[in-house]
Formats: structure tokens, C-alpha cells, sequence
């Protein structure tokens, strides 16, 4: 990592977490964001869930909630970045502070709330970066304060149809009361038959955009093949396993570990890819998946593809390691594939 960006860290790590992120985001809004280096990643390609990825390491939503900052995060290294959540109005989120570091734990804690600038903003940003190279997906939420959430879903689609590369539907925050409901069989009966419909409609005779399911890593086991059979009936084109979790392991150390919200970070590494492993027992050759949770080194992100991910995000790491990772991680997952004598991720893909 050059010095600028070893000091820039450090001072960011220093401001309390919000404060340090909303910097983040200024800065890479003025083109302060690093470059990852020219590479040949080729072996890393993958095609998951109908879009082909120049490498499996994605920047889980939740960063760039307002779709500001995709292409800087695209030239860090991502092979693809997940803006949002947006929400159709825009709203501010949970009182703060609402964002806590749980650095000897590697773990971060939020209770942000869908804090967003609504589709409006959301629908200009990626009207603006248009034509760009790079895969850019929009993940879909409800507003707080709405009647009927489902129908937010259906307007976040149509609203940014046609702008974003594909879609997600989250309907695992723990931090909107009730939002982990529309897991539940029948309102996602309800919620998926209405986003596919919208969306062959919305796509006529042409490719539809894909549309992926993010899950909550608290998903009862038995539920797994529930939702893999009703995300497959409804035509979703991967499911992204895991958001948040509400638990708070034994094995917290921080002064924050109590703090209510969702935890991500290293203490949710085994449980979201131990569900990954789930999934995948249910979903192999049916529907892709995409692993996320707790990853912050090439090792990590090789075990949720091993575990049966096609690609993988990650977030929390970024806070303590720095964008530097996403290269690191792409090179590593190099010399394993090489180590193991794979010739490409897919050939890993559920081997463990
Ligand atoms: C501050 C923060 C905000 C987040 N906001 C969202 C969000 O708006 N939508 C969403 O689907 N996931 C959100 N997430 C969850 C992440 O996308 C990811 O699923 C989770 O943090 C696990 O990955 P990690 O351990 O690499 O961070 C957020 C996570 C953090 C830490």
C-alpha cells in the first residue's frame, strides 16, 4: 500500500465510524480512490446469475447506498459493485450513532435503517455513469413508513430498470422492524410473484436483467429449501447468502458487542458460510449463489466459493484493511486455484 494511502487510513480509522465512512465517500467522489493494478485475472472470470464477471470479489451493498461512488470502487478492483439499499422515498435512517467498530473483534456493528437519497438520486447517478464499463446492481428496499412494502420492491424495479445491471431483493435487514418478515413463505409467494411478473413485462421479448434473493444468515436450516424452491419458481437468478446477523456470539470482546443492530465482520464468517454450505446443498446446479459475510482475506472468499458460491462480497473488512484487499484477495485466489490445480473458480466451486 503506498504511504497516502497507509495515512489516509489511519486517519480514517481515527474519526468515530459514520463520520470516517461519509469521508470515505467524499473523497472517492473526488477521484481521491485508488487504482488496483493491471492484472490478468482471466482465470478468475465467472458467469453468475446470468452476468459475467471480470473477477468473483463484489462490494456488498450497504457502502455506496446512494450509487455515488461505483466507479470508484470498480477501479479499486471489485468485479462488481452492489449500490444501495435504496428505498423509493428517501429517508434518514436510525438516530445516531448508529455504526459502531468492534476493531478487536474485526467485526462491525449497524443499525443504520435504510438511511438513503431515494430512487430519485439513486435513478441520476447511474443515468450518469451509463455506457461505463463495469457492473453496477441495484439492491432493492422497502421504506419505513410504507403501506404496502411489497409494491416498493415492484417501484424500485421499474423505476431503475434499464439503468442497473442487476438487481437485488433484500428482504434481510435487521434494522427495518418486520422487513425479515417477507422471508416468510407467504409474503415472499406474494413479493417474487409480483417482482417477476413486473419484470417480464418490464422486459418484453428482450434478456430480462437478473434478479438475485439476499437472505439473513439467522434463516431457520429448515427453511433452505423453502426458499430455494420458491426463488427458483419465480425465476431469481442467484441467492446471496448472507446479510447482517442479530446475534452476539460469546466471543465478543469490544465495548460496542452489545449494541443492538447487525453484526458483520469476522464473527460472521462461520455462520453465514456454514448456511452457504446449506444452500448449496439445496441449490447446486439450480440457482447460483453468492457467498458474503466475514471475508477479509484471499483464504475466505476461496472457503465460501469452496463452500459453494460462485462469487462473494464483502464490506466489513474494507473498514480495517483498506481497497487494497480486493487485489490481494484476486491474487490469492490465483495461486489456491493454481495450488489445487483448478484452471478457473468455477471448477472450485463446491469442492469442499
Ligand atoms: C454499515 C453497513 C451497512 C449495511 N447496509 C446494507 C444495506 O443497506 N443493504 C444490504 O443488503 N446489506 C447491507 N449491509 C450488509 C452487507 O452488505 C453484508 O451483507 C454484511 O455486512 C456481511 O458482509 P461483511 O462481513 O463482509 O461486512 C450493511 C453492512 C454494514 C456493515
Amino acid at each position: 500500500m503506498s504511504l497516502f494511502y497507509k495515512v489516509g487510513t489511519s486517519v480514517l480509522r481515527s474519526l468515530p465510524a459514520e463520520k470516517a465512512h461519509v469521508t470515505t465517500i467524499k473523497l472517492l467522489r473526488k477521484g481521491l480512490g485508488p487504482t488496483a493494478p493491471r492484472r490478468d485475472y482471466s482465470m478468475l472470470a465467472i458467469n453468475v446469475g446470468g452476468l459475467s464477471l471480470p473477477n468473483p470479489v463484489g462490494l456488498a451493498a450497504g457502502f455506496d447506498k446512494d450509487c455515488d461512488v461505483p466507479d470508484a470502487m470498480l477501479r479499486a478492483g471489485f468485479g462488481f459493485v452492489e449500490c444501495g439499499t435504496v428505498t423509493p422515498k428517501p429517508q434518514a435512517g436510525n438516530p445516531k450513532p448508529r455504526l459502531f467498530r468492534l476493531p478487536e473483534d474485526e467485526a462491525v456493528i449497524n443499525r443504520m435503517g435504510f438511511n438513503n437519497k431515494g430512487l430519485d438520486h439513486f435513478a441520476k447517478r447511474l443515468t450518469a455513469r451509463q455506457g461505463r464499463p463495469g457492473i453496477v446492481g441495484a439492491n432493492l428496499g422497502a421504506n419505513k413508513d410504507s403501506e404496502n412494502r411489497a409494491a416498493d420492491y415492484v417501484t424500485g424495479l421499474v423505476r431503475l430498470w434499464g439503468k442497473a445491471d442487476y438487481f437485488t431483493i433484500n428482504i434481510s435487514s435487521p434494522n427495518t422492524a418486520g422487513l425479515r418478515k417477507l422471508q416468510g413463505a407467504d409474503a415472499m409467494e406474494d413479493l417474487l410473484g409480483r417482482l417477476s411478473e413486473t419484470r417480464a413485462k418490464l422486459a418484453g421479448d428482450d434478456a430480462a436483467a437478473p434478479m438475485f434473493l439476499k437472505v439473513a444468515p439467522d434463516l431457520d436450516v429448515t427453511e433452505v429449501d423453502r426458499v430455494v424452491e420458491q426463488a427458483r419458481t419465480y425465476g431469481l437468478n442467484a441467492i446471496i447468502v448472507s446479510n447482517t446477523t442479530i446475534d452476539r456470539p460469546d466471543s465478543l470482546q469490544s465495548a460496542h458487542a452489545s449494541e443492538s443492530g447487525g453484526l458483520s465482520g469476522q464473527p460472521l464468517f462461520e455462520k453465514s458460510t456454514k448456511l452457504l454450505s446449506e444452500f448449496y446443498n439445496e441449490a447446486a446446479g439450480k440457482i447460483d449463489l453468492i457467498g458474503v459475510g466475514g471475508i477479509s482475506s484471499g483464504e475466505q472468499a476461496y472457503a465460501k466459493i469452496r463452500a459453494g458460491a460462485k462469487a462473494v462480497q464483502l464490506y466489513s473488512a474494507l473498514a480495517y484493511q483498506g481497497p487494497q484487499l480486493v487485489t490481494e484477495i484476486c491474487d490469492d485466489l490465483i495461486a489456491r486455484l493454481r495450488a489445487d490445480g483448478f484452471t478457473s473458480i468455477e471448477e472450485a466451486v463446491g469442492t469442499a
